[in-house]
């Protein structure tokens, strides 16, 4: 009988202190406020165990194709460079601010090829990594793959002779790219109001 109430009074806590965490505001949501190590511990298991999890069926296709990796440079240079930064843009506002804050993928891509696929494709919840998959095919998303495994070796020159490149022919479909960076902001994009266009000059 002791032993039952006592369970039943733990219990009656336990309930009562998950609605005060919940109803009351203590938990702080600010961006600028670091989770506490444990917390941050047991996200990033979650997190990588999750994408193990769901890349594991996923089958690269050969990624040393210069046409894939021209592909996911111009994109890379367009929607990612302003959070994972490039050989021309060292820090950005956005970065700064975000938290988690996005790696930086100059220095080091820690995922394998299949899980940098399905986070592109899948974003990550609750962190800034969007999912491209809304907007891009899975060819577009094999090219910014293949690109990331040449980024960590590229100079500055290199780098910005592929950004310009713009792939090839077979990347012919207009979309808009709202994100732009320097790499970009030249003759391959033309604003016009708020569209931005690819031209190729090799259709
Ligand atoms: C608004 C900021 C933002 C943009 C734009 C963005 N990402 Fe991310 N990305 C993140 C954040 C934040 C993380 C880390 C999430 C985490 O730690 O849970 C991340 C993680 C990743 C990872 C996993 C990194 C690793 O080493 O395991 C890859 C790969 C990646 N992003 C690729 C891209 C690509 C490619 C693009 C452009 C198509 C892109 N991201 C655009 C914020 C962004």
């Amino acid at each position: 009988m002791k032993f039952l109430i006592t369970a039943l009074l733990i219990a009656g806590a336990l309930i009562a202190s998950a609605f005060a965490f919940v109803y009351t505001g203590m938990f702080n949501v600010a961006a600028d406020a670091p989770h506490s190590a444990f917390t941050y511990a047991i996200m990033e298991t979650v997190r990588s165990h999750s994408i193990a999890a769901r890349a594991r069926d996923v089958q690269p296709p050969p990624l040393d194709d210069a046409t894939l990796i021209a592909t996911g440079a111009e994109h890379y240079a367009a929607m990612c460079s302003g959070c994972h930064l490039a050989p021309d843009k060292k820090e950005s506002e956005i970065r700064a601010g975000l938290y988690p804050q996005p790696p930086d993928l100059t220095k080091h891509l820690y995922a394998s090829p299949a899980e940098a696929f399905w986070v592109i494709k899948h974003g990550i919840k609750m962190s800034g990594m969007p999912a491209w998959g809304a907007t891009h095919d899975d060819s577009s998303i094999w090219g910014l793959v293949a690109f990331l495994q040449k980024l960590p070796e590229l100079t500055l020159a290199q780098y910005q002779a592929l950004a310009e490149s713009k792939g090839e022919s077979h990347h012919q479909h207009t979309h808009e790219h709202n994100d732009h960076t320097g790499a970009t902001m030249n003759s391959s994009h033309v604003h016009d109001g708020q569209k931005a266009e690819h031209h190729h000059h090799d259709q």
